[in-house]
């Protein structure tokens, strides 16, 4: 492992667990499901990038910290309600029983939806850390890559993508939008913290995010289940529209290969974003 990917994601589980013992909400009936959800041992990928490309950016830490959380609640609360029966379906989620599996459906739907909301109410109660304007483009960037017009439009897609095949630009769509909005957030939230553009950061990010989808679609086909914390072969049983399905996995190897290389390319040979491309390659959870 990285130095800098583990340090970074040891003050981001520090961060998670003290906005969930300083939570408004902890006497409430939903305050179970919500903390089992949100510290869930999760690799925290998003808000390790959102602290690398704020530190690139000279966006001072503290000002950092709240995104992050903010950005990982909201990943976890996809993968909550991702996990539901009318959703995927599934039983396992990093290495536990999903959160409707031990909460029960409605209240995993209801933890989902309390996080989302934490989420910007966490980032709310640090207010005072930033200049308004570039608080405002940050909170703008971090909803609307995670809505309609991003992961929760991705959702939507792979639902569809159940009911027929989906073509190659349907699929692009749907794992740049379901994966790849989250993963294009940190830059994005970076730049808007920071009022700086990096071209080059944006097209890295758009490149590990598509990547890091067709290599979570081919480790549905050859991971283990056990290393993964989740089922496989859940694509299948469920009918997906995958890289897989529509291409067969050794395409989607090579198409995963050259996004690989595409991202290695805007890494301004900064190690650590350098590493990063390859362990998302290489990974096996
Ligand atoms: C899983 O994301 C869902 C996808 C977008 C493929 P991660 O693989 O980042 O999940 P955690 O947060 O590490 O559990
Ligand atoms: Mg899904
Ligand atoms: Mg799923
Ligand atoms: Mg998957």
């Amino acid at each position: 492992m990285n130095k800098e990917f583990l340090d970074k994601k040891q003050l981001v589980d520090h961060r998670i667990e003290i906005a969930m013992e300083s939570a408004s909400f902890k006497d409430s009936p939903l305050y179970p499901a919500i903390n089992y959800a949100v510290t869930a041992p999760g690799k925290r990928i998003r808000g390790v990038l959102t602290l690398a490309f704020c530190k690139r950016l000279s966006v001072p830490l503290e000002e950092a910290i709240p995104f992050a959380v903010a950005l990982e609640l909201i990943h976890a609360y996809s993968l909550v309600h991702d996990d539901l029966p009318e959703m995927d379906n599934d039983d396992y989620r990093r290495g536990l029983p999903t959160c409707h599996k031990k909460f029960g459906n409605a209240m995993a739907l209801l933890a989902g939806d309390a996080i989302l909301n934490y989420s910007i109410e966490y980032i709310l109660k640090n207010r005072k850390l930033y200049q308004p304007n570039r608080l405002l483009n940050a909170i703008d960037v971090l909803y609307s890559s995670s809505g309609a017009e991003g992961m929760l439009g991705g959702q939507a897609i792979d639902k569809i993508g159940e009911t027929r095949l989906l073509s190659l630009d349907e699929l692009l769509e749907l794992h740049n939008k379901k994966t790849g909005a989250l993963l294009l957030a940190p830059i994005l939230i970076a730049s808007a913290l920071a009022d700086e553009k990096n071209e080059n950061y944006v097209n890295y990010s758009k490149h590990i995010g598509l990547a890091f989808q067709i290599k979570d679609d081919i480790l549905d086909v050859e991971g283990s289940s056990e290393k993964l914390g989740k089922k496989i072969g859940k694509d299948a049983e469920e009918n997906k529209s995958t890289f897989v399905s529509i291409m067969g996995l050794d395409s989607a190897k090579n198409y995963l290969r050259n996004e690989l290389l595409l991202a290695e390319k805007e890494a301004e040979n900064d190690p650590f974003l350098v590493w990063l491309v390859q362990y998302i390659g290489g990974r096996d959870h």
